[in-house]
């Protein structure tokens, strides 16, 4: 299977889909935002650090995330998906250079989404931490007893930058770094546009097609 790298608006889906992936295709999932969630649960120096500037829905460093995913990178030899990374030009230009040296290929997959239709995902957004994502506005995607996981049976949790003061920061820091990506990726004839305005199944039915 193809490494893949999500480019997408917050909210549009990555982790959704990263989670079917991982399942079906035995994916390594390697997303910053959980990583950076969970050094502030460990309140590990670099999670105190970084806690504030996540709730406000900033970017926290380059330095910062380039470290995480160097790390991980290629660390077990499966297939692997980049959630939320790169996020600015500087990180994409990085990877290009890490992953030239591991010599691995990917191909990107650009997640369309508008603004409205993902600011409405954030309202109704429930997490787990055995890494389960559900939506209490749309049906198929309710958990089966109300704030439960239906996987593991934990308490389901709302992220502290689902608010819309918070999805608007990132929205727009969406808007002024992502585009240089896009073009970046684009130039390189790296990009897929998929349409996650759809539902979860015709969302992950189409990546299928893309990355087989
Ligand atoms: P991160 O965790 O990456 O947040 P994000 O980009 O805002 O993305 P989300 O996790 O909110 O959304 P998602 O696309 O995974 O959607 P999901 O599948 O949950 O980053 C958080 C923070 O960390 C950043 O703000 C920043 O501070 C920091 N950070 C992380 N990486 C960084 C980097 N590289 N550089 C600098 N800082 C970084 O789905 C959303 C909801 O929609 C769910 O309820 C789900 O059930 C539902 N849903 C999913 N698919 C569908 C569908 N097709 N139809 C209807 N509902 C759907």
């Amino acid at each position: 299977m193809q490494n893949i790298i999500f480019i997408a608006p917050p909210a549009a889906g990555k982790g959704t889909i990263s989670e079917c992936l991982k399942n079906d295709f035995g994916y390594q999932h390697l997303s910053t935002g959980d990583m950076l969630r969970e050094a502030i649960k460990e309140q590990s120096p670099m999670g105190l650090m970084v806690k504030d500037i996540m709730n406000e829905g900033k970017l926290v460093s380059d330095e910062i995330v380039i470290d995480l995913i160097s790390d991980k990178l290629g660390e077990d030899g499966k297939p692997f998906i980049l959630d939320g990374f790169p996020r600015t030009l500087n990180q994409a230009l990085k990877l290009t250079e890490l992953l030239n040296n591991l010599n691995k290929d990917y191909i990107v997959i650009y997640l369309d989404l508008p603004k409205e239709e993902a600011l409405k995902r954030i309202a109704g957004r429930l997490n787990c931490s055995c890494g389960k994502t559900y939506n209490t506005l749309i049906n198929s995607l309710k958990p089966k007893k109300e704030g439960i996981c239906d996987i593991c049976g934990n308490t389901l949790i709302k992220r502290d930058d689902d608010n819309q003061e918070s999805f608007l920061v990132r929205y727009n820091s969406y808007l002024e770094n992502t585009k240089p990506i896009i073009n970046y990726y684009l130039s390189n004839k790296r990009l897929i546009k998929i349409d996650a305005a759809k539902d979860k199944q015709s969302v992950y039915q189409d990546i299928i097609e893309v990355i087989k």
